[in-house]
């Protein structure tokens, strides 16, 4: 009896172990003999993509789809079902005789169902390692012969080898659509085409409006999308024939994941699964300037990213509406000045530009400039010609009818050139007109290039007086006339050496505010009283005069109340410096990591704090031209007023200093540990998203007056932001506050901010929220997502973090701290 019972349970036992070896096993093919219920697993033969059923987000509904195998978090880059969910486990796949996959819920209604026209013998469906799941012919390996394959039909997500674009025989788009949401993979409003008409660009829609455009191809890459470069990801390739119009990337290293995505906000992101974090970091983001949304300046506009307003009309035009136009609505557009004259018009050459939209254009691929040109001018509507391929000095023709529109002006981009009568072409070869009667032309160009001259001799003149006259009135700012340079700069207030010199009481010590990460401060006093924070920047910056004084000029127009203010700078022999307006009330750790000091601090005034970094934040972020990530967020960079308002300080400056701009990724750390980001600190990787880590550490650090990095409890080795993730967990986050010191009516913004905080802590980029969602909630009473696990949660990560960055040297014994300006 007793042996006939372990029989049994071995027999249920091993049952039990071959169903889960059978459930378990990889197949990769699906026949018309086998289905697949919701549970099974089917894996690509090297394992890279899988394919199942699975939930989104927060959704109980079950979709088919293709996620990545090797990946810890579930990443789904396919939806079959998207549009028609089933609400429970009971659906199967199957492959019919007819060579169609068909998804059936319990009732055997299809819910879902490929699409093959041409009737099949024998025919298999595999997903193939490349993330591709086709239905073929058995024993038929090449994919252009598949029946059907997912890669025609993306959804939100473009992986590599997947076409964007268009078969031109059978008409059939290849396009993406965003999710509706995280948790709803249904078609939401935004749309990526590439729009098939004209010369062919990539095109973003909300609902059917253009959103964004690509710009067209020029050979190199869009001409409107940062340049696509050689890069050890993905190559690219653009591909336009009688069959098809599409672009693709491909891996160059296939172990990699990369994906892009349509996000439902309309971002185009690229994002990098990074194996030591496991998780995805975004890479880049295409869509996001100002400039970048679709005709922001109107009909013949031309958009300026670094300008104040952006939009311009192209020169030779005039606003449509004036009125309009002042009060920044550009929606009228440009008109010219002079009308066009047929017969007697020229070409104005602009460089450097996002070629403007191209869905009317006609092109030739073999013309060359000249003929292209001439082509333009014998057509009295055409507006524009520019070559089509930028590659080997140019070749072929581009050109546009009627208004220019979505212009934008870019560095190392294409050139346009443009029509315009002849009256209004004052310089050089751009001016050379129709090819006959050329000496009559060039008597009428020089006549009007000479009273061009004289007149702008005369506003040369008029505006250096001017601005004279404005230098004495004001004696706003003492300027360092002796700088040759000036006239050029004449935004740009200067103050000599000598000045900050007496005003700082030759840089004495006793004048020292104190030494921030690119060198000493200084409190000064200028001759007219007004006081000011002077910052003498370390000598051994690499960086020329040229982009220092550029990038100062930039950094001088941005203008928030929750930023300090820069004045001006000061560029003499090997010096640089950078004047501030003074403020008071030193910074916010002197205040909450002091008991006594602390005390000034109470609640109300802590959120008004958290609030207004937060709101300078965004500014820097998405607000300002600049687009500036601050990479050194922390308590002794938030200054206060008198009022106790926070100001941002030290931004821009690391901007100023750092490497190129477009790479999203730099070898050397600047920095403070404690603030700085797990992919910033391991990787080198920053984004937007790093400083909302750090914002996430100051929001915990003014909640608790503790410092993230050198806390200590006696119950565990957790940092500031471990600790607050434990009692967050357990429901008691008040004790972080310190529950007594709060009073009650502000308990549930307490509650709220180190919610906020934790979010912005996660160690997962994506999971991290932007600068206006933080504000967004901080200013709500909403429910809050719920935050995982933060990043850095330990000390130690911290501590080897810092090994790992400052190249296997111990962190010094005070702060691991590394400045870009430090020597290497
Ligand atoms: C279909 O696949 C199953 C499992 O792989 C296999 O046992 C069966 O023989 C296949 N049938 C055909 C017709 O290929
Ligand atoms: C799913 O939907 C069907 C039909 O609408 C309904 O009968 C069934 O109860 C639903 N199942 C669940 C688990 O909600
Ligand atoms: C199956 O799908 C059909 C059609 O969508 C639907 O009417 C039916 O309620 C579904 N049955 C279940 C059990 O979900
Ligand atoms: C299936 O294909 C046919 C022709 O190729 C097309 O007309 C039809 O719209 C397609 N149906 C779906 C659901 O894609
Ligand atoms: C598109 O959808 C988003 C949210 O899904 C919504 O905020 C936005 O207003 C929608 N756009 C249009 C034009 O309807
Ligand atoms: C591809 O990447 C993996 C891990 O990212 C690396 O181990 C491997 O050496 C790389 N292969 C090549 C050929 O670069
Ligand atoms: C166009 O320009 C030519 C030569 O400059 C002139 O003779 C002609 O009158 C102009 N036509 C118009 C419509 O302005
Ligand atoms: C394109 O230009 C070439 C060279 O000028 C010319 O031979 C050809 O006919 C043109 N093609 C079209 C379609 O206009
Ligand atoms: C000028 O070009 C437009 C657009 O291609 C065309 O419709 C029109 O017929 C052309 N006019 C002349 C005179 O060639």
């Amino acid at each position: 009896m007793r042996f006939l019972r372990d029989c049994i349970s071995v027999l249920l036992f091993c049952s039990t172990l071959l169903l889960i070896v059978e459930v378990a096993t990889p197949i990769d093919t699906i026949n018309t003999t086998l289905s697949i219920r919701d549970g099974d697993t089917i894996v690509s033969a090297g394992g890279t993509y899988e394919l199942g059923f699975f939930s989104p987000g927060k959704s109980t509904n079950r979709y088919l789809g293709i996620w990545y195998g090797k990946i810890s978090v579930q990443t789904a880059v396919w939806v079959a079902n998207r549009e028609s969910p089933l609400n429970d486990s009971s659906g199967v796949v199957r492959l019919t005789n007819q060579g169609l996959l068909v998804l059936v819920n319990r009732s055997g209604s299809i819910i879902w169902s490929s699409n093959t026209s041409t009737p099949a013998r024998n025919p298999v469906a595999q997903l193939l390692d490349s993330g591709n799941l086709v239905v073929k012919e058995e024993g038929d390996n090449n994919v252009e012969n598949s029946l059907w394959q997912s890669f025609e039909h993306p959804g939100n997500t473009l992986i590599p080898g997947m076409k964007i674009g268009r078969n031109r025989v059978t008409g059939m788009d290849w396009s993406l659509a965003a999710w509706k949401s995280q948790d709803d993979p249904s078609r939401g409003n935004i749309t990526g085409i590439l729009v098939p008409y004209g010369y062919p660009e990539l095109v973003e829609l909300e609902d059917s409006k253009v959103k964004y455009r690509s710009g067209p191809w020029n050979g190199l890459g869009f001409s409107g999308m940062p340049p696509l470069k050689p890069n050890p990801i993905y190559t690219y390739e653009f591909v336009f024939n009688e069959k098809e119009i599409f672009y693709r990337e491909q891996l160059v290293n296939s172990s990699m994941h990369w994906r892009i995505v349509l996000a439902q906000n309309g971002d185009i992101q690229q994002l990098l699964w990074i194996e030591k974090t496991q998780s995805w970091f975004l890479y880049e983001t295409e869509n996001i300037n100002n400039c970048a949304r679709y005709k922001l300046c109107g009909a013949n506009g031309i958009c300026r990213i670094n300008n104040s307003p952006v939009c311009d009309c192209l020169s030779g035009f005039v606003p449509k509406v004036p009125r309009d136009w002042e009060r920044t609505d550009w929606s009228s557009g440009c008109i010219r000045k002079t009308a066009l004259n047929c017969s007697g018009d020229g070409f104005r050459k602009v460089s450097g530009v996002k070629l403007p939209e191209t869905r009317q254009s006609w092109f030739n691929k073999s013309m060359s400039l000249e003929e292209c040109r001439n082509t333009c001018l014998k057509n009295c509507s055409c507006t524009a010609y520019a070559n089509m391929d930028v590659r080997n000095g140019g070749s072929g023709c581009l050109l546009w009818f009627n208004d220019l529109i979505d212009i934008l002006f870019q560095d190392e981009k294409d050139t346009i050139f443009i029509r315009m009568a002849a009256s209004e072409l004052g310089n050089g070869d751009s001016a050379k007109v129709n090819t006959k009667s050329n000496a009559k032309k060039r008597i009428v160009v020089s006549i009007v290039l000479s009273t061009g001259l004289v007149f702008l001799g005369l506003v040369l003149v008029l505006l250096l007086h001017v601005w004279r006259k404005q230098q004495q009135k004001k004696r706003d700012l003492p300027s360092g006339s002796n700088n040759n340079d000036m006239k050029e700069e004449l935004e740009l207030p200067f103050f000599t050496m000598d000045e900050l010199a007496s005003a700082t009481n030759n840089f004495s010590d006793a004048n020292k505010l104190g030494e921030g990460g690119f060198g000493p401060v200084y409190k000064g006093t200028l001759a007219d009283g007004r006081e000011i924070a002077v910052k003498r920047l370390s000598k051994n910056s690499r960086q020329g005069l040229d982009e220092f004084k550029n990038e100062v000029k930039h950094i001088v127009k941005l203008q928030h109340r929750n930023l300090v203010r820069l004045l001006g700078c000061c560029i003499e022999r090997d010096e640089k410096m950078l004047v501030y307006e003074f403020l008071p009330n030193k910074s916010l750790d002197f205040y909450i990591f002091d008991e006594t000091h602390s005390l000034l601090l109470d609640w109300p005034k802590r959120y008004n704090i958290i609030n207004g970094i937060a709101r300078g934040l965004l500014y820097l972020h998405q607000d300002s031209r600049l687009r500036i990530i601050h990479r050194d967020l922390k308590t002794s960079n938030i200054l206060l007023d008198y009022e106790m308002n926070p100001k941002i300080s030290d931004f821009g400056l690391a901007r100023s200093f750092g490497e190129n701009e477009t790479e999203a990724s730099t070898n050397k750390v600047a920095g403070t540990y404690g603030y700085i980001s797990p992919e910033y600190a391991n990787y080198g990787l920053y984004s937007l998203k790093s400083d909302v880590f750090s914002f996430g550490v100051l929001v915990l650090e003014i909640v608790s007056g503790c410092r993230n990095r050198g806390f200590s409890h006696p119950d565990h080795h957790l940092n500031l932001i471990g600790h607050a993730w434990i009692l967050f967990k357990q429901g008691r986050s008040l004790e972080l506050a310190g529950e007594s010191k709060v009073e009650t009516p502000y308990l549930s913004e307490v509650l709220r901010s180190i919610h906020v905080g934790l979010l912005c802590v996660q160690e997962n980029t994506e999971d991290r929220p932007n600068m206006s969602y933080v504000i967004l909630m901080l200013g709500n009473e909403d429910e809050l997502p719920q935050p995982k696990q933060p990043g850095f949660f330990t000390e130690r990560d911290l501590i080897e973090a810092c090994y790992s960055s400052s190249q296997c040297k111990p962190p010094s014994a005070n702060e691991c701290s590394i400045s870009l300006l430090e020597a290497r």
